[in-house]
């Protein structure tokens, strides 16, 4: 397999040649850190959205789903802490004018930076610790006075003055305000009683201040979230099983292997947060945060309070007790979970002296299920019948017709954008109505009478990771 940097190389690129995603408005020059998810792209990421949505809602009697808008209230924004807390420390290095974020400079230097450190303190770290440090693009040490940016991105929605940016609406920096103010609606409406969940699934931007890596850090990006409302008492028993069906997910679930997942504890905690944990991937630039789990507290539901003049308290009907509910949240981002199973999928093989790159993506995932090929593209008989077979077999998975050059260049396709099945219609087939259907991990071949196909199908693409 190739070296790291080499491996996000060859990843960025098969995204790019075979529609998985491209950089935005590229023909502009492109968009710094927003990209555009092509056809196979869309297709992977609504089957992980899909799988996400069936895991945490579908198959839970305690969990419901949401969907809440970009635009909110900005009172939202204040209340929540993200108007005076949101904002990370910056600099710009005064001889190649790339901006760093101060508190990555310093962590890559072993040094311990936290979040809530005012300007003033994070300023005399830096400045001190300055031996240690450099510009990673251009290496030297000529740095501007470390400012912290608030990473709310604003908009003039519905202010028609000049002056908008005074008095601007927010795009939301993070889905799980949606659920938070719309707790009570939920409650009155629907037939769950503490403890239960909200899920959504949505866009949320941030003006993150690097933007590298990929889909891995993105100023427009799409986020999962699951905010779990508990009795005060019952908060970190919910966390605990929270943490392991998150865990789960990842590793009995999607089948990302155990080796390239591992917890890191925050010492260092977000203005929200007073327990959290990432769920780390080993991307190929190393372990980084793929989801958030963390104990809010009351800090949601009472900051909503205190600002909407709502009381968004509780009443237990069974123990007429009053509380505020205390909530824990999973929260995972959908390009990183793209990106984790991309790498986890790309592989290199060598194949009768040949190379050929497969994405064994989990069967669940993969952007097309099945591909269908006439053995030869001028034989109308063999065209006609691989047709009607695709025609058929798309009303129930996601498939593609290819009958462009010879069946192992069609394979090696096939095999580019992780098709988990290939099936071929030859001579054989308009005698005995029988396929080949060849496997993509083992390459290997079965004949499969064309009217078990589609159960044949459903069994083996349904089949169990473990
Ligand atoms: N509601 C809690 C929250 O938003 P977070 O740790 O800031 O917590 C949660 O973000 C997840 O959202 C991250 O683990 C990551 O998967 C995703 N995420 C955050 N910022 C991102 C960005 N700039 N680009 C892509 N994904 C991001």
């Amino acid at each position: 397999m190739p070296k790291e940097n080499e491996l996000m190389e060859k990843i960025v690129s098969l995204c790019k040649r075979r529609g998985f995603i491209f950089p935005s408005s590229e023909i502009y020059g492109g968009y710094a850190a927003i990209y555009d998810y092509g056809p196979y792209g869309v297709e992977l990421e609504n089957a992980v959205k899909q799988e996400w949505w069936k895991y945490m809602v579908q198959f839970r009697d305690d969990i419901v789903g949401l969907d809440s808008s970009i635009f909110m209230h900005r009172k939202i924004w204040e209340a929540s802490g993200h108007v005076s807390g949101f904002a990370d420390p910056l600099t710009e290095c005064r001889s190649c004018h790339v901006r760093s974020r101060v508190d990555h400079l310093l962590e890559d230097a072993g040094i311990f930076a936290d979040e809530k450190m005012s300007e003033e303190e994070i300023n005399k770290l830096f400045f001190a610790s300055l031996d240690k440090i450099k510009c990673p693009t251009c290496g030297k040490r000529d740095f501007t006075p470390v400012k912290k940016f608030n990473l709310l991105v604003k908009s003039n929605l519905g202010n028609f003055t000049d002056d908008w940016s005074k008095d601007p609406a927010y795009l939301r920096g993070e889905t799980c305000q949606g659920i938070y103010v719309n707790y009570k609606n939920v409650l009155d409406s629907s037939r769950v009683q503490v403890p239960f969940g909200i899920a959504q699934i949505g866009k949320a931007f941030r003006n993150e201040i690097t933007a590298r890596q990929f889909v891995f850090r993105t100023r427009e990006f799409e986020q999962m979230e699951m905010q779990y409302f508990t009795h005060p008492d019952k908060e970190m028993e919910a966390y605990e099983w929270l943490k392991d069906y998150r865990w789960k997910f990842y590793t009995d679930y999607l089948g990302l292997s155990e080796k390239n997942l591992k917890w890191h504890k925050h010492e260092n905690l977000v203005f929200y947060a007073k327990e959290a944990y990432d769920i780390e991937y080993n991307f190929p630039f190393g372990f980084k945060e793929l989801e958030g789990i963390h104990a809010r507290g009351d800090y949601d539901l009472s900051q909503h309070t205190k600002y909407s003049g709502k009381d968004l308290s509780y009443m237990d009907p069974r123990t007429q007790e009053k509380f505020m509910p205390h909530i824990v949240e999973s929260s995972a981002g959908v390009g990183r979970t793209v990106l984790a199973i991309l790498s986890e999928a790309y592989t290199e093989e060598d194949v009768e002296g040949e190379q050929r790159i497969v994405m064994k993506f989990p069967k669940k995932l993969a952007p097309v299920k099945v591909a269908i090929f006439p053995l030869l593209k001028n034989k109308p008989d063999l065209v006609k019948k691989a047709h009607d077979l695709y025609v058929a077999l798309r009303q129930q998975f996601v498939c593609e017709f290819d009958d462009n050059g010879n069946v192992g260049k069609r394979y090696r396709r096939q095999d580019e954008i992780g098709t988990p099945y290939c099936i071929t219609v030859d001579f054989d087939t308009l005698e005995n109505d029988t396929v080949t259907v060849r496997d993509r991990d083992s390459m290997k071949q079965d004949r499969v009478a064309i009217k078990e196909l589609e159960a044949w199908l459903k069994v083996h693409l349904n089949e169990s990771i473990k």
